[in-house]
């Protein structure tokens, strides 16, 4: 499947998505472009390093990336979902603090133009990086293999408005930029990660026996797992959290267990409804000038949920176990 650069904001649910990266052996993780999100580009950046040095993967590259949204001032770190540090509380730290010496965006830029046609992106914080990486180098979609992006949702309902998910409320006009480019580009959103819950059941089987990585799982997702189990409707009969941003990563490998609807889409800028992932069918021909001469994108609306958890845990269990 060929080279891999996770643009990322560790974050819980990344730290899972970076696990994964690493363990699949037909992916090649090059690099972690961090981005603020879940908590400031200070924090974001420092546990990208850390999971990397708990992960045993050295090798990965780390580049720094945006503080802010492009147009927007940022909100508020979501303290109450990842904890303070952006890791439920854990508070890791790298011993080594080596960070690349190119931008996030100039490291993608640069990284596509020597892997032409053969990197892959999946994007599971907010776009302003890759939104960057476009003004850096427009030719830039015709040099990836694809994009992946969590992030949106188009008939479910939102996760911070009833209409918009964290990722694309976090920088609007980045989704908006990045979902009307020419690119290869499939959006997991919450239409099918709010389907894929994991439950302390796989936690548990995760901490026993993906050794000092399933340990560490299992105690960063205690913080995670509390803020889920409060919501109002919780996800599942049992404790559990929403499998977001790895479920982004298990698309890539395995895309028989999602179906994909296409679609032209865009996001909204402002007002209310900031943030709102919308798509119209390709069959739809809109005159206004803000539906004109849209690329074709896919997102995920069905998703096979209790394979894409199998196939997580044992990617893990097979990789990591003592
Ligand atoms: C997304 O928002 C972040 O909080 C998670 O890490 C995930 O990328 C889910 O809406
Ligand atoms: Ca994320």
């Amino acid at each position: 499947m060929g080279k891999l650069i996770i643009d990322t904001d560790p974050g819980i649910d990344d730290a899972q998505a970076i696990a994964y990266a690493i363990a699949h052996p037909q992916l090649e993780l090059i690099a972690l472009t961090t981005v603020f999100g879940n908590a400031s580009i200070e924090i974001t950046t420092r546990n990208a390093l850390a999971v990397l040095e708990k992960f045993d993967a050295l090798d990965v590259d780390v580049a720094r990336g945006a503080s802010s949204p492009l147009h927007i001032d940022r909100f508020a770190s979501p303290d109450f979902v990842h904890g303070d540090d952006g890791m439920g509380n854990l508070d890791i730290a790298p011993e080594q603090l080596i960070e690349n010496e190119l931008s996030a965006a100039e490291y993608i830029v640069e990284a596509a133009n020597q892997h032409h046609g053969e990197l892959t992106i999946v994007a599971i914080g907010p776009l302003t990086n890759i939104a960057k990486a476009l003004s850096l180098d427009p030719q830039l979609p015709l040099k990836l293999k694809r994009l992946i992006v969590m992030g949106g949702t188009v008939l479910a309902p939102g996760n911070v408005s009833p209409v918009a998910e964290a990722n694309f409320i976090n920088d609007p006009h980045a989704a908006d930029i990045v979902c009307s480019q020419n690119w290869p580009l499939s959006i997991v959103g919450l239409d099918v990660t709010m389907k894929i819950a994991l439950t302390d059941w796989h936690f548990e089987e995760l901490q026993q026996q993906a050794g000092g990585v399933g340990e560490f799982l299992w105690q960063s997702s205690r913080y995670y797992v509390d803020f889920y189990s409060s919501l109002p409707i919780p996800i599942s009969s049992q404790r559990a959290c929403a499998m977001h941003d790895a479920s982004a990563l298990v698309y890539l490998t395995n895309p028989e267990l999602f179906e994909m609807n296409s679609g032209v889409a865009r996001v909204v800028t402002s007002g209310v409804a900031m943030g709102q992932l919308i798509s119209a069918s390709l069959s739809e021909n809109y005159l206004l000038p803000h539906w004109q001469n849209l690329p074709p994108i896919e997102w995920a609306a069905q998703v096979e949920s209790e394979q894409v958890l199998n196939h997580f845990t044992s990617t893990l269990i097979q990789h990591f176990k003592p």
